[in-house]
């Protein structure tokens, strides 16, 4: 049988493979009881900022649900340590910024260092991961895209709609273009150094893109993302992902990511229309569908699974994270399905 890393890699150079890889985003958090168990005896920074631990819990999902990708388990608050900004991340509640960012001396005063000095401890995991896993599964690195991280700093909580944010873009933009290019430059160092360690794509979380209008989105947020991504593409493949933002699509194609991974609000199938040939796309089962039954559950899989059609570039995904009531025995007979699909063909 195919390896993950060999089945995981194929399809993002769209070519076919024995069967779809699949992976999950939040696959190593609080649905799993070994996860849950570390959870008791450190925090969740603690977790994350700790070489071996966060080894650990990186290779967590593949040993226990058979994903074809490990996802380096860190989080995308992390690279605010180099930058002099205080922050937490509350339980149930998510990034907490002690001092939302809104004037221009809090965005000059933002540093911009290299990025082994900022978060050393994640290249270390990364090393050791990408050592641990072999070929059995790829390792994913990430960061948040600028927008969403500027979501967080702007806002200084996560955020239905971020008002603050829109209100900022719209007030002065030329200030939101200078804490938009700082935020690129740290992650472009970030997210090559992650390349640097071994991983063998990265993903851009801007989960929050879809609260802007299309317009807003091209003039204000795609020519850094393109930058960004023009950088580091070089380096690896760049998977672009965001929910509720299939009217952004074609610009966010446009600024060229190899892959991107849609939530489930889109039919697949739509998705690559959109999103234009030679791109890779990942997604798209609505998590909450994890938590029916499993005859609904394999019903709904299957569903996604006929809309990639067996086209190579398809990798299975949830269309946002994995809700931590799920079942990790719903999470195996999904990956096995998942595999049992049948081969990826030209
Ligand atoms: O398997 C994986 O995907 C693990 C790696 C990972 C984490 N965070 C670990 C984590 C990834 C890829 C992230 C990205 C992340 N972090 C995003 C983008 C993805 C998305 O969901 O849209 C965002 C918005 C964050 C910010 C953040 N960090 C939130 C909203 C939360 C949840 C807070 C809560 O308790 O509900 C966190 C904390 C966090 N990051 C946890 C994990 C496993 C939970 C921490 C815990 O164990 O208490």
């Amino acid at each position: 049988m195919t390896e993950g890393a060999a089945r995981f890699l194929a399809a993002t150079q769209l070519q076919p493979s024995d069967a779809t890889p699949v992976w999950f985003m939040r696959q190593a958090g609080r649905s799993l009881p070994e996860y849950r168990a570390l959870r008791e005896r450190y925090g969740f920074l603690e977790l994350a900022t700790t070489p071996d631990l966060s080894v650990e819990v990186t290779c967590m999902p593949v040993e226990l649900l058979g994903v074809d990708a490990a996802v380096v388990f860190a989080d995308i608050m992390l690279p605010l340590q180099g930058m002099g900004v205080d922050f937490e991340i509350r339980e149930s509640v998510g990034p907490l910024i002690a001092d939302p960012i809104r004037s221009a001396r809090q965005i000059d005063e933002l540093r911009v260092g290299t990025a082994e000095e900022a978060t050393p401890y994640l290249f270390a995991a990364i090393r050791g991961a990408r050592e641990r896993l072999g070929r059995s599964a790829a390792l994913v690195g990430f960061g948040a895209a600028p927008f969403t991280l500027a979501c967080y700093l702007v806002e200084g909580r996560g955020s239905r709609d971020f008002p603050h944010v829109r209100a900022l873009i719209h007030s002065d933009p030329g200030l939101w273009n200078r804490l938009l290019a700082k935020l690129s430059e740290v992650l472009a160092r970030y997210l090559a150094a992650q390349s640097a360690a071994g991983a063998d794509v990265v993903q851009l979380f801007d989960s929050w893109a879809g609260v802007l209008d299309r317009d807003t989105f091209a003039a204000h947020v795609a020519p850094h993302l393109q930058a960004l991504i023009q950088r580091l593409r070089p380096m690896l493949p760049v998977v672009y992902f965001s929910t509720g933002s299939g009217h952004l699509l074609e610009t966010v194609a446009a600024t060229g990511p190899d892959g991107v991974s849609v939530d489930w609000r889109l039919p697949l199938g739509q998705a690559w229309e959109l999103a234009g040939p030679g791109r890779f796309i990942q997604g798209n089962l609505d998590p909450a569908a994890v938590l029916a039954p499993w005859p609904a559950l394999e019903t709904s899989a299957r569903a996604v699974l006929a809309q990639a059609a067996h086209r190579p570039g398809h990798i299975f995904n949830l269309g946002h994270g994995v809700l931590p009531d799920s079942d990790p025995d719903q999470l195996r007979r999904l990956v096995e399905l998942v595999h049992g699909w049948g081969p990826s063909r030209l």
